[in-house]
């Protein structure tokens, strides 16, 4: 599958986000927990929801998608084990470990390999997990970990992982005793995880600050839960129409979530105008100046959106350097958008990218959900045509990412490779690499 974009024409109107996928994902993990049903609404029609939805099921749970509401029933919870095709598609999966124990007593998962942006580790992860009283074992390309009872620790994470907080958090909350998580990870998804399992019936204080103090409780029922909506999502039409030279508002977002993102936007000289639930981008004016972005964990400016606001920097005045603090390879868009024209220079964690460059149109692959957003965005701001391969990879994380655009006046296309073309495309090495991430 690829798309196909005629560059050059500022996006004008309105779009509505969906909730967020880094959201649902451990919500849907951590719906094991309870021993009552759980309807989560606001949930986004993506690749990923698809596959955790079929997690689930393969643990014998009952988990079905009505349009954009989940219903999630644990009563036929049976299977311990998270095999290697699923984990591999969708390391997010990792996250059912945690409640398989406190459920259960034992999990045996596939180790989520690495992917595209780094090789992702679960030291982290492990190590809270033995904190709580699990027996952790390695072998074979599975983990296996297995607890008579949780009980609650302090636990400090020596990075502030948004997984481990999330994994840690909700198998916390069916420990016997006290957990103290330090150093946690603040990111919007934690905090509506936390609502989510205080819904539930679990106690939780101080999700989205760096201690989090759960009180383990005997049992957690179900939770009605409306998921936040997906600020990386919502920040990816914010450049689109900055970089377009256009005038879209967002809507349906939290502006407090967008902070960094808009604090960067205006520090470039577009207008962004925050109401309650939305914000509107007006970059018609003039050409927006280039800066220096570095991306931090929540509240800093996050790593999700570092590929998509390169391609802004690309098209602004001046010169930018970028630094990636969170992730180790996720420069790999690099090589894709100097085919379209753009100049930037890579060493280590920091990007120099020249300002002003004429994006031209190309034929180019995404290797990764946020690197291939990027280049859908590049072949929206390029004189001619762009081909983006691979978009598999923004179907994981963007809903109707195409028809969004086009609402907005992109002249995008989504077409299918014809066997021929496809098999042409990986042998150059066109083709998507696996996926995993
Ligand atoms: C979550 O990944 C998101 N995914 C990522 O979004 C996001 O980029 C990332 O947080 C950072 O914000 C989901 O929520 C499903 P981390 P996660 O653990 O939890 C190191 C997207 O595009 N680390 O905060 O895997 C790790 O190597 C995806 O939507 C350890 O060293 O991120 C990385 O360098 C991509 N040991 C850093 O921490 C561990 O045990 C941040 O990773 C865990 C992580």
């Amino acid at each position: 599958m690829r798309f196909v974009i005629k560059g050059k024409r500022p996006l004008h109107g309105r779009v509505k986000v969906h909730g967020a996928k880094n959201a649902v994902l451990p919500i849907i993990a951590a719906s094991i927990l309870c021993e009552g049903d759980s309807v989560i609404t606001q949930v986004p029609h993506l690749e990923d929801v698809h596959t955790a939805v079929e997690v689930m099921s393969r643990l014998g749970m009952d988990a079905r998608l009505r349009g954009s509401t989940l219903i999630l029933r644990p009563a036929g919870l049976s299977s311990y084990e998270a095999p290697y095709d699923l984990v591999g598609r969708m390391r997010a999966s990792f996250l059912v470990t945690g409640p398989l124990v406190a459920r259960l007593g034992r999990a045996r998962i596939s180790l989520p390999g690495g992917c595209a942006i780094g090789s992702r580790p679960i030291d982290l992860h492990l190590k809270g997990l033995e904190a709580l009283g699990a027996t952790v074992r390695q072998g074979h390309g599975f983990v296996e970990v297995s607890a008579d009872r949780l009980r609650g620790s302090r636990v400090y994470l020596d990075y502030p992982s948004v997984g481990a907080t999330e994994h840690l958090m909700m198998t916390a909350a069916l420990a016997e005793g006290t957990t103290i998580i330090e150093n946690a990870a603040e990111e919007p998804e934690i905090v509506d995880l936390a609502n989510y399992l205080s819904g539930a019936g679990a106690s939780i204080h101080g999700a989205g600050t760096k201690i989090i103090r759960v009180e383990g409780v005997p049992s957690l029922r179900g939770a009605h839960h409306q998921v936040i909506p997906d600020r990386i999502e919502a920040a990816t039409y914010m450049v689109a129409a900055a970089l377009t030279g256009g005038r879209v508002e967002v809507e349906g977002v939290v502006p407090d979530h967008l902070k960094a993102v808009t604090a960067k936007m205006r520090e470039m000289g577009i207008s962004v105008f925050e109401d309650e639930n939305s914000v509107l981008v007006d970059a018609t004016r003039r050409r927006p100046q280039a800066v220096n972005v570095k991306t931090m964990p929540y509240p800093g400016f996050p790593t999700d959106m570092q590929a998509p606001f390169m391609v802004l920097l690309a098209v602004s005045e001046g010169m930018s350097v970028v630094t990636e603090t969170v992730f180790e390879n996720r420069f790999i868009h690099v090589g894709e958008l100097r085919r379209m024209g753009v100049e930037v220079q890579v060493d280590g964690r920091a990007a120099m990218v020249h300002g002003q460059s004429q994006l031209q149109g190309a034929i180019v692959a995404a290797t990764d959900l946020r690197g291939g957003a990027a280049l859908v965005l590049a072949g929206l701001a390029a004189i001619g045509t762009t081909e983006v391969r691979g978009v598999e990879h923004v179907d994981r994380g963007y809903d109707g990412f195409d028809v969004n655009l086009r609402k907005l006046g992109a002249n995008i296309r989504r077409v299918r490779l014809v066997a021929a073309e496809e098999s042409e495309a990986s042998g150059l090495g066109l083709g998507p690499t696996a996926s995993g991430s």
